[in-house]
């Protein structure tokens, strides 16, 4: 059991928030979890009303982008509990970035433990459920040594942050495969969640964005036919009767909302393949009619339906969102989940406890 200081605000900015009108990632609840890495170990644990970090000019996270980060979702049920789904996973993989990018780990127990304090303390923060919102959960770790050169950094902070973020409803996507820039090989870090894979992946996506794409569909480089990744989600495809999606095999992100939609797929009965997939296989199912849907998973959007895919002279366009069982229904479950609508059959919820206030 790690001990964190608590030192609550004087001034709560929740009276201002209108939970019907959340811009995402602009609304920051009020107060943050903050951890220091020295000496080889995690100390000053602390909550703090939620500020801003003063950074020395050569402090090497700005050079050297040593940094990780985490993405989950916090939400409460019908009965006004505040909810995570599967934490532990996203600890777990915290501390696999943490290993590839020469990082400490952080301890699950102070992980889960900050996690919770963090909620229970803003817990009204979270968007009740008939709003269908969630507080978006932000942990991530950045190197803090002050040294300019090429090495590992001997200081870290771990930070927790949270944003109340309103339902996310997004248009089905215009996707075009991309066959010039790459975001992950075998070997680099594209199986880690680190700052620099996304600084990279922006110029392909902004070319995309002047052809008139929402985002691109990312391929295995030098032949771009082996297909890895959408944008910041991962990749499915319905076809036929068959759920697919890319292997996880070095450059592809382990998604936990991937992972827990092959589970309830499974566990439905429905066939779920997870394999190489090539983009001329989808052109031809595109052909023959089997290509039911496709969509990306992800912690932000669940679901993102996608409207049409461009390879080349090719464009697939696909059934409209209405018509897809497939991914309405998983986006259905994971709602269901997290607002205790559908019984947790697979174990995923975790309840926090509020403390009690008289
Ligand atoms: C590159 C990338 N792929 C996939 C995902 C989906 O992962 P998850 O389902 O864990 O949110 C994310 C988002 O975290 C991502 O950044």
């Amino acid at each position: 059991m790690y001990k964190i200081k608590v030192s609550k605000t004087q001034d709560s900015r929740l009276p201002s928030l209108d939970f019907t009108q959340i811009p995402f990632g602009k609304v920051f609840s009020d107060h943050m979890f903050v951890a220091d890495y020295r000496n080889g170990q995690w100390e000053d644990l602390r909550i703090v009303p939620f500020q801003s970090f003063s950074m020395h000019p050569a402090n090497m996270t700005l050079h050297y982008s040593q940094t990780i980060f985490e993405g989950m979702k916090a939400s409460k049920s019908v009965k006004g509990s505040p909810m995570l789904m599967r934490p532990e996973m996203h600890s777990r993989r915290l501390n696999a970035s943490a290993d590839r990018m020469c990082m400490p780990h952080v301890p699950e127990a102070l992980f889960l433990g900050a996690i919770q304090e963090l909620i229970a303390l803003d817990h009204q923060w979270i968007p009740p459920a008939d709003v269908e919102g969630s507080l978006y959960v932000r942990p991530y770790m950045f190197a803090t040594d002050e040294f300019i050169g090429v090495k590992p950094s001997q200081t870290y902070k771990f930070v927790i942050f949270t944003c109340p973020v309103g339902a996310y409803y997004s248009k089905a996507v215009d996707l075009v495969t991309e066959q010039e820039y790459v975001r992950a090989v075998n070997g680099l870090t594209g199986e880690a969640k680190a700052g620099g894979n996304y600084a990279a992946s922006l110029y392909p996506a902004e070319l995309a964005k002047k052809r008139g794409y929402d985002q691109v569909i990312w391929m295995e480089s030098p032949e771009f036919k082996k297909i890895q990744e959408v944008g910041t989600m991962n990749l499915f495809f319905v076809i036929g009767d068959t759920v697919i999606t890319p292997s996880t095999t070095g450059a592809i992100l382990k998604g936990i909302t991937r992972d827990s939609f092959l589970t309830i797929l499974k566990s439905k009965g429905i066939k779920t393949e997870a394999r190489d997939i090539y983009i001329d296989e989808i052109v031809e199912a595109y052909l023959d009619g089997q290509l039911k849907e496709a969509f990306g998973a992800g912690t932000a959007a669940v679901v993102s339906h996608i409207a049409s895919i461009t390879h080349n002279d090719t464009k697939m366009t696909l059934p409209p969102v209405a018509e897809r069982k497939i991914g309405n229904m998983l986006k259905a479950e994971i709602d269901g989940l997290r607002a205790g609508k559908v019984a947790d059959t697979y174990g995923w919820m975790q309840e926090i406890k509020v403390p009690v206030t008289v």
